[in-house]
């Protein structure tokens, strides 16, 4: 299993980890975008398709097509009510399994640092992609601790336990720019997205991120009951205090570039 499929296998888990917080940062990216409903659409990296179903309530796309390498995922999004009109196959972002020219528009959303070779996916997208069509990407700010499970990398960090997370410099805005450009891509734009990561208490935040899915669950799932309760305690220190009625609320930011197929 390349590292990838075993960092995301479980669509389900992922879901009750990222899922709303994935949906929550689509919605400000696409409506940044700003591209005309009615497009052919790829979703590079889809997952469990939280970013293809609110791609497809936004932009009412005439076609939407979601690849991921790991059919855990590919799975779940096939289940969600918002994807049926979506075709979700197997597929690396560096070898995408389209012709040229098969869509007006591509986003990779939240996956570009996992992928080995970023430039190398960008201009897959763009090879897919009709001269004049959109490719856009946003991922967490992992160097900035934008991402919203920073809480548990910090108590891990201070446990010494080692996070595999591949791709953090890329997740930059002025790396995603400078990929954008090697890939040739015109009228590049970045911007940051913000979005509010609420919990109703320490309970629901822990139930949510101790899932064993993605870079720290692959750590997490290696620990013992006594470790787990360990890093619990040291989790709980690294949250913002509670409000008065018990919620925990933070800020997760992501990165996020667009361009242009060169006409
Ligand atoms: C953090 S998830 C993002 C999923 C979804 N797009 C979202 O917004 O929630 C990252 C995804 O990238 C996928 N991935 C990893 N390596 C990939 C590759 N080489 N090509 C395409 N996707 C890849 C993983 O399988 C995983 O589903």
């Amino acid at each position: 299993m390349s590292d990838a499929k075993q960092m995301f296998s479980d669509g389900a888990a992922y879901e009750k980890r990222m899922g709303r917080w994935s949906r929550a940062v689509a919605e400000q990216f696409l409506d940044w975008l700003a591209v005309p409903k009615g497009l052919r659409w790829l979703d590079v990296g889809c997952g469990n398709g939280a970013s293809t179903e609110v791609l497809i309530a936004r932009c009412a796309p005439a076609a939407v097509s979601g690849v991921d390498p790991s059919e855990g995922q590919l799975s779940y999004a096939r289940t969600r009510p918002g994807t049926r009109t979506a075709d979700f196959r197997v597929g690396d972002a560096q070898a995408l399994p389209f012709p040229d020219n098969s869509f007006d528009a591509a986003a990779m959303a939240l996956a570009i640092s996992f992928i080995p070779d970023p430039v190398k996916a960008a201009m897959e997208m763009k090879r897919v992609v009709r001269p004049g069509g959109w490719i856009a990407t946003y991922m967490w700010d992992l160097p900035g601790g934008g991402i919203p499970i920073a809480p548990v990398y910090l108590a891990l960090k201070s446990l010494g336990v080692a996070v595999a997370m591949p791709g953090v410099e890329v997740s930059r805005s002025d790396s995603m720019r400078t990929v954008w450009e090697k890939a040739g891509l015109q009228s590049i734009d970045t911007r940051v997205i913000r979005i509010p990561v609420v919990y109703a208490g320490f309970d629901e935040f822990w139930d949510s991120f101790r899932v064993p899915e993605g870079p720290s669950g692959a750590a997490i799932r290696k620990m013992s009951p006594a470790e787990l309760e360990q890093l619990k305690a040291r989790v709980r220190e690294q949250l913002p205090t509670a409000a008065a009625d018990g919620s925990i609320s933070y800020e997760a930011f992501a990165n996020a570039v667009k361009g242009r197929v060169p006409s």
